[in-house]
Order: C-alpha cells, then sequence, then structure tokens
C-alpha cells in the first residue's frame, strides 16, 4: 500500500497492536503521530524517524477531552492535515457482572468507546475541509459474539460498531471512510495474561490453529486506509482466523 504524503493518528500505539499499526503505515509511507499514556510513544516516535519517516509521540489521555484537543492540534501544526485516524486504545476490566463495579464499568466505556466519540469528533472538521479521510476503530468480536466476564468490554466494542456504522453514513459524501475491525484473539500483553490453559483452550477453537498477530491486524489497517479500500465504508472486518 502507498501511504506517501498521509498523516496519520494512532492512538495508544505505545505497544502491542497499535505499535506495530503505528510501523506499518510509516513504512507504507505515512507521517504518524504516536499516542500513548505511556512515554513509550516517544521511543516508537524515535523509532519511526530512525526509517526515514516522520514520528511524533503525543502523550495523553483519549477518554479526556482537553488531551484529545491536544493531540489533534499538535497534528495539525505539525504536518498540517489530518487523514488517517486509527482508534486503537483500548483496555479491558474483566469480571463476572454480579462483581463488576460501577468503576470497571466506567473506565472500560469511557476508554474504549467515549474516546472513539472524542478523537473522531477532533478530528472530522479537516477531514472533511481536504475531502478525504479513513477513520479506522479497533473494535473486537467479543463486540460481536459476546464474552462471559466482558460485559463492559463487549458493550463498548459494540458501540463501535454502531458508532461506525452511523458516522459512515454522515460523512460518505465527503470521501471519508469509516470501518472497525474484529479481531479475534491476538498475542499481546492484553492476551498474555491469560493463563496458559485458557490460551490453549482458545487456540483449539481457532480454525487458523494459531493465536492472530499485531501484524494480522495492521495489514488490514493498512488497506482500509489507502485509495484502494475508497468505496468501502461502514463495515466490520473480522480478523480471527475463523474463529466466529
Ligand atoms: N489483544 C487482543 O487479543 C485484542 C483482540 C481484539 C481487540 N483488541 C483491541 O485492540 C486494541 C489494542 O489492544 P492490545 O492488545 O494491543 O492492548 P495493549 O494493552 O497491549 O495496548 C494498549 C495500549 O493502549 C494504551 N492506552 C490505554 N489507555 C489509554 C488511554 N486512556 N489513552 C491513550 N492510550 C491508552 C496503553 O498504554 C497501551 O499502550 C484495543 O482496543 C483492544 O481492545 C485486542
Amino acid at each position: 500500500m502507498n501511504l506517501k504524503g498521509k498523516v496519520a493518528i494512532v492512538t495508544g500505539s505505545g505497544r502491542g497492536i497499535g505499535r506495530v499499526i503505528a510501523l506499518k503505515l510509516a513504512e507504507a509511507g505515512s507521517s504518524v503521530v504516536v499516542n500513548d499514556i505511556g512515554e513509550s510513544a516517544k521511543e516508537l516516535a524515535r523509532e519511526i524517524n530512525n526509517i526515514g519517516r516522520k514520528g511524533r509521540a503525543v502523550l495523553g489521555d483519549v477518554s479526556c477531552t482537553s488531551d484529545v484537543a491536544k493531540i489533534a492540534e499538535t497534528t495539525i501544526k505539525t504536518y498540517g492535515r489530518i487523514d488517517i485516524l486509527v482508534n486503537n486504545a483500548g483496555i479491558n476490566r474483566d469480571q463476572l457482572l454480579v462483581r463488576m463495579t460501577d468503576e470497571d464499568w466506567d473506565r472500560v466505556i469511557n476508554i474504549d468507546l467515549k474516546s472513539v466519540f472524542l478523537c473522531t469528533r477532533a478530528v472530522l472538521r479537516s477531514m472533511i475541509k481536504q475531502r478525504w479521510g479513513r477513520i479506522i476503530s479497533i473494535a473486537s468480536i467479543v463486540g460481536l459474539i459476546g464474552n462471559a466476564g466482558q460485559a463492559n468490554y463487549a458493550s463498548a466494542k459494540a458501540g463501535i460498531i454502531g458508532f461506525t456504522r452511523s458516522i459512515a453514513r454522515e460523512v460518505a459524501s465527503r470521501g471519508i471512510t469509516a470501518n472497525a475491525l474484529a479481531p479475534g484473539f491476538i498475542d499481546t500483553e492484553m492476551t498474555q495474561k491469560l493463563p496458559e490453559n485458557r490460551r490453549r483452550e482458545l487456540i483449539s477453537r481457532i480454525p487458523c490453529g494459531r493465536l492472530g498477530s499485531p501484524e494480522d491486524v495492521a495489514s488490514a489497517v493498512c488497506f482500509l486506509a489507502s485509495n484502494e479500500a475508497s468505496y468501502i465504508t461502514g463495515q466490520v472486518l473480522t480478523i480471527d482466523g475463523g474463529m466466529t
């Protein structure tokens, strides 16, 4: 995919899937704003500069309106435009519903869902002005099929899908597409927390016989971000090795 001249923001890209998405977008030619709450964002921005692309770290919490405004403003000040937004930042606080606290619910809804609203709203004006844009949000198969112990996470991820389908309709005539990805189980710190027997049981339910890699997700992001995907919008692309 050729993304030369494009400018991307990838939220929560200090590690895991977001990190690989940011690197792949940069390899394809895009300048990348690396957002995270952690200092790891700075290291990744340096790595992007080292491969001869432009990278800039902007630390901030994507569930906070003023931090999100700072991310969008810094991107415009640094690169003059915003072409691609990847809503990747996310957390889980798993608990059976009877034990789930208000805080477990609110944190996951705020970081996984409200952030998608805040970040998309913050970039849309510049995309509308330039009549080109790509909004790509990382949902989950859990938002499609549910998962015991993840009512908060599943609700946030299902919310991302409804949000994506709605804004796709709002902005399609302006050359902006909005799509969601629904990864299955991807090998990152989020899934490395699972006990070994649970991991083995999961893999036995995946027709491809392995967990997904962050590269599997990043490749789909690069395609959806490209000109080649301009007629694909409002879709949910499942990346789960055939699991669902
Ligand atoms: N790993 C999986 O199996 C899997 C499956 C489906 C969907 N996903 C989704 O993919 C995305 C990335 O997951 P991952 O496995 O790489 O997770 P991860 O925990 O490895 O990385 C998430 C990153 O988001 C950052 N982050 C957390 N809260 C933030 C905030 N408020 N503001 C900015 N950054 C914040 C973290 O610091 C971290 O760097 C998440 O949305 C997750 O729900 C993951």
